[in-house]
């Protein structure tokens, strides 16, 4: 039935046989969504009551969820192996698909830089405007390959397999380099980065000897000034230490050392005498070099 009513906001309409949708009573005045503001708050208490009277009778108009009974069938190594799981680690987690595998300890960069241009990283850029041209494709598709720039950090576990393939390449076989992650790795180490890829490593025996055992480029990353910046943030992160080398006679790493003011102190006949292949090109006798701090 409906029903014309006059109210304080002007005509509203009722309809007597429906329920007030905030306490369920009858009442006419609590029926429409327009009036719930004057809904009597005893009215609601009285109704409130009612109901919670009402779930405790047996006329409850709850019905009761099945409790859920153990399987027998549960197996127990399932359930220790699920409750044993605390969390997921980041390189499996959803948030590491998105957001990329590196780790989010990450030591922050030494340095970044995103001026230098490689000679791979040129090469690249080449064999890709090459392949578009040839392909047709006046617009060239970035979409495939990001810019990244070259950051230098300090020596973390996941560089090291690529750490002893290059200084592999570039020195001698069996070089391990581990052991510097017990020096305090901050000030003894730099590596340079391009993504993923190391590109660079130089390493100090400790932040007490400051002593250069490794200094290398990959190749096709050299003549990039990379050298260059790793020695200087090596420098730079052990100052008023005098820092010392040996450098083969006839490598031209010694116009690079000049130019940070290294000086020959000595000169050691045979030093590469047990590393060098005999057919190496290398000479075998060394400078023993000193920067004066
Ligand atoms: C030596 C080495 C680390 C240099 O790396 P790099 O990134 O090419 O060096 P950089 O681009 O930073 O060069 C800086 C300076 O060093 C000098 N230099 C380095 N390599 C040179 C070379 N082959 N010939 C002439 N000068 C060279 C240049 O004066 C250069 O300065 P410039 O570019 O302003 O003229 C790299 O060639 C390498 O890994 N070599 C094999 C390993 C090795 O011999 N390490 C040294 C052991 S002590």
């Amino acid at each position: 039935m409906n029903v014309v009513w006059l109210n304080r906001f002007g005509p509203g309409k009722y309809i007597l046989d429906q329920r007030c949708d905030i306490c369920d009573c009858s009442e006419r005045f609590c029926e429409r969504m327009f009036f719930r503001f004057n809904h009597p708050v005893s009215h609601a208490k009285q109704n409130r009551r009612r109901s919670r009277s009402e779930l405790g009778s047996s006329k409850s108009p709850v019905t009761p969820v099945a409790s859920i009974r153990p399987s027998s069938h549960v197996n127990e190594e399932v359930i220790d192996a699920l409750n044993s799981v605390i969390t997921t680690p980041f390189e499996t987690s959803f948030i590491s698909r998105l957001q990329g595998t590196k780790s989010a300890w990450s030591p922050a960069p030494v340095a970044v830089d995103w001026d230098t241009i490689s000679p791979w990283m040129r090469l690249m850029s080449e064999v890709r405007q090459h392949f578009a041209l040839a392909s047709g494709d006046s617009v060239l598709d970035h979409s495939m390959e990001s810019d990244a720039p070259i950051i230098y950090t300090t020596l973390q576990p996941e560089h090291l397999p690529q750490v002893h393939d290059l200084l592999e390449r570039v020195f001698w076989s069996g070089i391990d380099v581990s052991d510097s992650m017990d020096y305090v790795p901050e000030k003894a180490t730099i590596v340079a980065t391009y993504k993923k890829l190391v590109v660079g490593i130089a390493i100090l025996s400790s932040p007490l000897e400051t002593y250069i055992t490794y200094l290398a480029v990959k190749a096709g990353w050299d003549k990039a000034q990379i050298a260059k910046n790793m020695l200087y943030h090596l420098i730079s992160r052990n100052p008023k230490k005098d820092i010392t080398l040996h450098v083969s006679a006839n490598n031209s790493a010694m116009l690079l050392y000049n130019q940070f003011g290294f000086k020959a102190e000595e000169f050691v006949v045979g030093f590469y005498d047990d590393y060098l292949d005999p057919l190496s090109r290398a000479s075998k006798n060394a400078f023993k070099l000193r920067l004066r701090q």
